[in-house]
């Protein structure tokens, strides 16, 4: 018996791990015993070798300690007989890059029906163990993707790494900041906070020369959507973050539509764009075929969803937007923002947050959700702003504005809920990581910051970091620093803020602390410094284990020796000291 063969019957003779959930896929999937050619096409009589093409690369996400969601997309080539249905795959997972140490393969299939997309729940792995995996249809295989099992919970974890990111709008530039997250040589995962995609048509938000958005209009029906991610997953950025990484995604409004929320969006008119049911369903639909997220029950749009990263930290994704978000009042003058009534999240998914988080044992509680979730003392900044010289010649004040509504700013009670339970149960170790803005802040969050000038002794309830932004623009150039200057004069808890430059932040957890370091990249405009870090911009910030106050500019996280990279990143010397930050730290 050869190795490959015995790695097989090796795997398949661990009960558990030959168990393979259908999700996406085809309900015979059933694991297979042997190292077979891939497989034919059903229904094409001539071809021994079908037609097919791999160009959307691989991706992985959604780990639990057992199981993992594999994802492809298999491209029907022009000489696939159009009688194609159902096209067979075979999915192969190692312990190796090269594909030998085999410890389980899988057979599927995909069709129209779910856009050629192929989502493998791979289940009976190992806890805490990195794999390799790759897909064959026909004659091609895929490229090999890397992904890894989360630690068990209650298994003794001493440290994460991962990475967090929002707001990808392929018009609008290059994806410099995936490629600096794909060459990071040490995470354990990506949190996708959500604007995976946008649904501008051309010119309408972003005009980078050569990345005009596909199809050519405002994607509306689930055919535009469809095409949409398509043309996403076409960038070799954002396919080597997939690749090298699993994924932990939720959207935000812009894979259905701006601003939206349960009945709704801003960029929806139902007059002429048709029912925003059916939009909302659509948008669902391509969202749950092209990203590798878990259907937690079948036809359910849910992704709200909780992971356990052994005992360090239990992980909360929540949907703010489509599933339970009233319409967001106007303006922060409006007093039904402060209605009992108002809900940014459903019952259901708040009495699950609730429960999770009181029941939660392990050291840390992390929240990955879309909208700033700290207070924003808006008219109070604008004051100040107008002190400075600005005023809304850039905009500043309607993009201060349209943020705090939008935000859990516009739905208090809800915010109020969360932050009783916090204190009420004394539940400690609490961080939330928020998308949605394409600016950085690092906040503390206080039952009643509006009261800190008064008060300095009262404690946060808990941190929080938002991400800035893939692409997508921030506050103009010439008043970011000051309109910074001026959210943190009067927004005290608010610890750093920067406004204007595209990155990620990369979050080192460990038993001690909970550590966010921004880092931006030079450039999201020339081919040549895609994926170039300015260190001079890097910002440290964290929180001590039992203190949710926001420490600064300590020591940079040193990544840990593991040698699992598919490709290995280029050797960066790290930068062991902080730069001093001048303007609006
Ligand atoms: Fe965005």
């Amino acid at each position: 018996m050869d190795k490959q063969r015995r790695a097989v019957v090796k795997g398949l003779a661990a009960a558990s791990l030959t168990a393979l959930t259908a999700c996406g896929g085809s309900s015979t999937d059933t694991p297979v015993a042997d190292l077979a050619p891939a497989p034919g096409i059903v229904g094409d009589d001539t071809a021994s070798q079908p037609a097919v093409a791999f160009n959307h690369g691989v991706a992985s996400g959604d780990p639990l300690a057992d199981r993992v969601i594999l994802w492809t997309r298999v491209t029907p080539t022009d000489e696939l007989p159009r009688t194609v249905s159902s096209i067979p795959v075979r999915v192969t997972v190692a312990l190796d890059r090269d594909m030998r140490d085999v410890v389980g393969q899988f057979s599927t299939s995909t069709g129209p029906e779910r856009d050629f997309c192929i989502k493998l729940d791979a289940a009976g792995l190992q806890p805490d163990t990195w794999y390799y995996y790759q897909f064959a249809a026909g004659n091609q295989r895929s490229p090999v993707g890397r992904t890894r099992t989360f630690p068990g919970a209650g298994m003794a974890v001493e440290r994460a790494r991962f990475a967090v990111v929002s707001c990808s709008n392929y018009a609008y530039g290059l994806f410099s900041v995936y490629k600096a997250v794909s060459e990071q040589a040490d995470l354990d995962f990506i949190l996708h906070l959500g604007d995976y995609i946008y649904e501008y048509g051309p010119g309408e938000y972003g005009d980078f020369p050569g990345r005009d958005p596909l199809p050519a209009h405002e994607i509306t029906s689930l055919a535009d959507y469809r095409e949409r991610h398509a043309q996403y997953k076409t960038d070799t950025n954002l396919q080597a973050v997939h690749q090298q990484f699993p994924m932990i995604c939720i959207w935000d409004d812009h894979e259905s539509a701006n601003d939206s929320y349960r009945d709704g969006a801003e960029n929806h008119t139902e007059a002429t764009e048709g029912a925003w049911t059916q939009r909302r369903s659509d948008a669902i639909q391509a969202y749950f075929e092209w990203l590798p997220i878990r259907e937690v029950t079948s036809d359910s749009g849910r992704i709200w969803r909780d992971f356990a990263f052994g005992n360090l930290m239990d992980l909360f994704m929540l949907d703010t937007r489509l599933e339970g978000r009233d319409q967001p009042v106007s303006s922060s003058a409006d007093p039904e923002r402060f209605s009992a009534e108002r809900r940014l999240v459903s019952e259901d998914q708040m009495n699950w947050l609730l429960a999770g988080l009181t029941s939660s044992s392990a050291r840390w509680r992390m929240i990955g959700q879309q909208v700033m979730f700290a207070e924003l003392n808006v008219l109070r900044t604008l004051d100040v702003a107008r002190t400075l010289g600005l005023d809304d010649s850039f905009g500043f004040n309607g993009q201060l504005l349209s943020l705090n509504m939008d935000q859990w700013d516009g739905y208090v009670a809800d915010r109020e809920v969360i932050l009783r339970t916090l204190a009420a149960e004394a539940i400690d170790n609490t961080v939330i990581f928020t998308g949605d803005i394409h600016t950085s802040w690092a906040n503390e969050v206080y039952a009643d910051s509006g009261n800190l000038l008064e008060n300095t002794l009262v404690s946060p309830l808990a941190a929080e970091f938002v991400t800035p932004s893939v692409t997508s623009p921030g506050f103009p150039e010439q008043v970011a620093d000051l309109a910074a200057l001026a959210v943190r004069t009067v927004n005290p808890h608010m610890k750093y803020v920067e406004l204007k430059t595209p990155g990620f932040i990369l979050v080192d957890v460990t038993t001690e602390r909970t550590q966010a370091e921004f880092y931006y990249v030079r450039s999201i405009r020339e081919r040549d410094l895609q994926g170039v870090i300015d260190p001079a911009m890097t910002k440290v910030v964290g929180v001590d284990s039992g203190s949710s106050r926001i420490y600064q500019d300590r020591a940079l996280s040193e990544p840990r020796a593991i040698r699992t990279a598919l490709f290995h990143p280029p050797v960066r010397p790290p930068v062991r000291t902080p730069p001093v930050r001048t303007a609006v730290s």
